[in-house]
């Protein structure tokens, strides 16, 4: 006999902090008609896991970010944040402090002069007493190890620097889940191992992340992997269960990680590499 809830003795469900449900999404064109983005996606984030999604251009990525926290509204269905309707206006403060967006571009983020006052910024606005923003300034550019840009002019740092100033500016706020749309499209490979290895500090310390990228390679690191084509959910599995169906990812005009193409380079060339290894390290405990 199982109780509603689960069986006795079962492996808890973790629980879900984000809920996409049966959503559809369609942006209205100039002249009329409109331009379906998504349709009916449903799909669960649970709290503290790592979440990529991928897709090639225009499968609906970035709208299902925006989704995320509210600053876009589904036609049909609903999203769920923490148990709050991104539909109710009334909670949108509040929804906006659980799930934080970071986007591509780290020069549209940047709103101050100086670090420390950029990084302010959404706490400043919450209405928080001086010493409180000063303690969440604090934490936030210790997160992302930066207390030495404090009073650094933003526009004077590197790439790298200013998308960690932007996700310092998005921890402020303490939220639960941190949302990435491309955060590291427009870096050099320094800049995207800076942000990267803050992202990886972030979800280990128990923050739950969503990042877009189309870096299989980041893709890899997740705990799990959403693909969308054409605004549907074509595919969704943890990395290696992804990068194992070569064919439908051809398919979805999509590929796995270089590392994992040198791996099968190898083999063809009659280097003993065992499995599909996903990340460097694991190409090279994967050598004969
Ligand atoms: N504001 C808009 N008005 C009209 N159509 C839009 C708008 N924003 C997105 N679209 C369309 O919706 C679809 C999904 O766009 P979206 O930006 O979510 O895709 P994406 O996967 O993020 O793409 P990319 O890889 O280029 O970032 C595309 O066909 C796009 O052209
Ligand atoms: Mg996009």
């Amino acid at each position: 006999m199982t109780h509603a809830n689960g069986a006795l003795g079962a492996t808890p469900v973790r629980p879900s902090l984000l809920e996409v449900r049966d959503v559809t999404v369609a942006y209205r064109v100039p002249g009329g008609g409109a331009n379906v983005a998504l349709s009916g996606v449903a799909l669960a984030v649970h709290e503290g896991e790592w979440l990529a999604v991928i897709g090639h251009n225009g499968s609906g990525k970035s709208t299902l970010a925006k989704l995320m926290n509210g600053l876009l509204i589904p036609g049909r269905g609903d999203v769920i944040v923490a148990g709050m309707n991104t539909r109710e206006t009334a909670l949108h403060r509040a929804i906006r402090q659980t799930v934080g967006v970071v986007f591509q571009d780290p020069e549209d983020q940047i709103v101050a002069t100086l670090v420390e006052e950029d990084v302010a910024f959404g706490p400043e606005n919450l209405g928080l007493a001086r010493d409180e923003v000063r303690a969440l300034v604090q934490s936030a550019l210790d997160a992302i190890d930066a207390q030495d840009l404090r009073l650094r002019a933003p526009h004077q740092l590197s790439g790298g620097q200013k998308q960690r100033v932007a996700i310092a500016g998005v921890l402020a706020m303490r939220p639960r889940c941190i949302v990435l749309d491309e955060s590291t499209a427009m870096l050099d490979p320094e800049g995207r191992r800076e942000v990267l290895d803050v992202v990886a500090r972030l979800h280990r310390a128990g923050t739950t992340i969503v990042a877009v990228t189309h870096f299989m390679s980041e893709a890899a690191l997740a705990d799990r992997i959403v693909v969308l084509s054409e605004g549907r959910i074509a595919l969704e599995g943890v990395p290696r269960e992804i990068f194992g169906d070569r064919e439908r990812l051809r398919a979805l005009d999509l590929d796995v990680p270089p590392v994992a193409q040198v791996a099968e380079r190898a083999r063809a060339l009659g280097v003993g590499v065992r499995g599909l290894p996903l990340t460097v390290g694991e190409f090279v405990t994967a050598l004969p």
